[in-house]
């Protein structure tokens, strides 16, 4: 394994031990809200110091983008770092969330790890190297087309302002595939996109944290990631669409009615 990779999953699962070891004890937590529906815990915050620390100790002038504690300045590599993804899911004690860690040369995704400390499931993916669940290899699925395809989204939860357009997306989706599941961690949405869980997966308004990591597991895994629009934003946009190429398309086809000049931005 790489050197940084290894670096990554020890972090990954530093945080991870931190994750599981307050899970049985969430009625204690200090929590605040940083806006409507968008809450954040002293269990993010300790998460996040542990996986700021290991890579810190290991690198120091790496730069670090961090959802908690923001930006920290360093050379031409930078973590994205989502300490806890579901945090919802985690302060209602429902068993789905994770921890996401990606790196960055110049502006391109190099690794990925997304760990699931419930299910002891370590995603992680470099660039050109493919994409493994442990020591397993993944792939996408080969679903050719949305018929007994099985979704999965996120629901916008605290920005309204394109809820017309979603819900649009939604139905059309919802009728021509077997279902659609919200689990409630995106970064782990996507590594289920790429061990070929779910055949495909969109959602608007992401965070980069919330799926960089995931992001580079989707492609390494043979899959297609892109903006809303079927075009190379994603990162930038956070409005996303991922899965196997063929299923990927159909997906981009059946959303394009749907967008709105705010959506594509
Ligand atoms: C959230 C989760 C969720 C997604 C939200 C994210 P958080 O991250 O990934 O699945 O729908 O958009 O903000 O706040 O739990 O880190
Ligand atoms: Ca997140
Ligand atoms: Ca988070």
């Amino acid at each position: 394994m790489q050197p940084m990779m290894n670096i990554a999953v020890r972090a990954a699962r530093n945080a991870g031990s931190i994750l599981l070891r307050y899970h049985d004890r969430i009625d204690t937590l200090t929590v605040s809200s940083k806006g409507k529906n968008d809450f954040v815990s002293e269990v993010d915050k300790a998460s996040e110091q542990a996986v700021i620390k290991t890579l810190r100790d290991a690198y120091p002038d790496h730069a670090i983008l961090a959802e908690e504690s923001g930006r920290h300045d360093g050379n031409e590599y930078q973590w994205v770092i989502d300490p806890l993804d579901g945090t919802t899911n985690y302060l209602h004690g429902f068993p789905q969330f994770s921890v996401s860690i990606a790196l960055k040369h110049k502006g391109v995704l190099e690794h990925g790890v997304v760990y699931d400390p419930l299910r002891d499931e370590m995603f992680t993916a470099s660039r050109g190297e493919g994409a493994l669940l442990n020591d397993r290899r993944l792939r996408v699925s080969k679903r050719k087309g949305l018929e007994g395809a099985l979704l999965g989204t996120g629901f916008p939860y605290s920005d309204h302002s394109n809820l017309d357009a979603y819900m649009g997306m939604f139905k059309d989706l919802l009728i021509p595939t077997a279902g659609i599941r919200r689990p409630g961690s995106a970064a782990l949405d996507f590594a289920y996109v790429a061990a070929g869980r779910i055949d495909g997966f969109w959602e608007l308004g992401l965070s980069e944290w919330d799926f960089a990591a995931g992001a580079l597991l989707v492609k390494e895994a043979g899959g297609t990631v892109s903006d809303i629009s079927g075009g190379g934003r994603f990162l930038e946009t956070g409005n996303v669409i991922a899965g196997g190429l063929r299923l990927h398309s159909a997906m981009v086809k059946i959303i394009h009615p749907h967008l709105t000049d705010a959506i594509r931005a």
